[in-house]
């Protein structure tokens, strides 16, 4: 098939552009490089012995967007590109609405006039809110959002499930990621965030590479097993295998269709700190800090769904997961930069 893969560059899109390549499938990859470097194309190239097709392009243009389409003949299309941080989005929220929302809008009037009617979304289990149950099934309802970034996934997913009810040729597969963490095996892609990281393994990895001073432990007084807040993380490998699968439901009739994507096992941040440690034999110093605003003290996924409709199940442990982000982290102790 050939796909087009939006923000490709990005740290989720080139480990799913590599498992596209590595299946059989074209690549076209379009990203403004606005939290990106486009040496990840050469990387992509290494790694699997073949170069996807890159567009230095913004989803905010819709006449580079037609270009695109007239260009290549486009089967699919996975949606990665938007902005991420949450808390920029409380700050700049129309800049988020903008580019989150009027981007998505843009590809898909692009794709309805090029009759390319199938798209995978990369959604978040934020949607969610503060869950009423865990672990989280897709019947779950979804919650309150506590920041314009989440709000941009769940109205996105709205149009996008308004749009496969007004036209029954349009397919989607929103898939709701918990959370990513890890690299490729290679340790030449990985996640290569702006500034101070908002995230905790790229704090846990900055801290290990001497960049940071400590970890900031955000509360030791949640309602878990030790006070800290529990996670469901995934390896982005695995991650990204699920978007392979998810392919296949992108045939005549689908129409919309949701999957959880993690492994259904949570970790708090010191069972984190604990097994980073354990996996690659560094010190993370730490101090317990407040509550972060906006946090839940548990999120986890029930991925049975996927596991039984997609045939996809997370294969990778938390201890692969520390040790391929440290080997990213390591080798590459300034991301992209030389
Ligand atoms: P990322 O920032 O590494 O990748 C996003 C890519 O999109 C970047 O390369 C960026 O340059 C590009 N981009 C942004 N706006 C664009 C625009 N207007 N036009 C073209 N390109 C644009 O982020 P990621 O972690 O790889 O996340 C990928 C997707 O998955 C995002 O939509 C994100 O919201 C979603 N997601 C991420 C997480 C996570 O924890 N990483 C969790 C749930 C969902
Ligand atoms: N944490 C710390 N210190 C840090 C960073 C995080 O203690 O420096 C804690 C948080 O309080 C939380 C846990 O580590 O308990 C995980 O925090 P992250 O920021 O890594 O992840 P979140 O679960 O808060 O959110 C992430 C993405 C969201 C996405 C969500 C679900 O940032 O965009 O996963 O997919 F919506």
């Amino acid at each position: 098939m050939k796909i087009l893969v939006t923000g490709g560059t990005g740290y989720i899109g080139s480990h799913t552009v590599v498992e596209l390549l590595n299946e059989g499938h074209d690549v076209v990859i379009i990203d403004n490089l606005s939290n990106s470097d486009r040496k990840v194309v050469d990387r992509i190239e290494n790694i699997t012995g073949l170069r996807p097709v890159f567009y230095e392009a913004d989803i905010l243009d819709k006449a580079a967007l037609d270009k695109i389409f007239d260009e290549e003949k486009i089967e699919a299309v996975i949606h990665f590109a938007g902005l991420k941080a949450v808390g920029e989005s409380v700050e700049k929220p129309l800049l988020y609405y903008e580019n989150n929302i009027s981007g998505t809008i843009n590809l898909l009037k692009s794709m309805n006039e090029h009759s390319c009617k199938n798209i995978i979304f990369s959604s978040s289990a934020t949607v969610y809110g503060t869950p009423a149950f865990v672990p989280i099934t897709e019947e779950c309802p979804k919650g309150t959002c506590t920041n314009p970034y989440g709000w941009t996934k769940s109205m996105i997913e709205q149009i996008m499930m308004d749009q496969c009810i007004a036209d029954k040729e349009w397919n989607a597969v929103l898939l709701r990621y918990f959370n990513p963490i890890g690299a490729h095996e290679s340790g030449t892609i990985g996640e290569n965030p702006n500034g101070i990281p908002n995230n905790l393994m790229p704090y846990v990895t900055q801290v290990a590479v001497g960049r940071l001073k400590e970890l900031g432990v955000f509360g030791n007084d949640y309602d878990t097993h030790d006070g800290t807040g529990v996670r469901d993380y995934i390896h982005v490998v695995d991650l990204a295998l699920g978007h392979v699968k998810a392919l296949k439901k992108l045939v005549k009739g689908s129409g919309l269709s949701i999957y959880n994507l993690g492994t259904g096992q949570g970790y708090s941040v010191l069972d984190i700190v604990k097994n980073f440690e354990e996996a690659t034999g560094v010190k993370i110093p730490y101090v317990i800090k407040p509550r972060r605003a906006g946090d839940i003290d548990t999120c986890y996924a029930d991925s049975s769904k996927a596991e039984k409709e997609l045939g996809w199940k997370a294969q990778r442990g938390i201890k692969e997961m520390c040790a391929d982000s440290w080997r990213w982290q390591k080798n590459n102790p300034n991301g992209y930069d030389e």
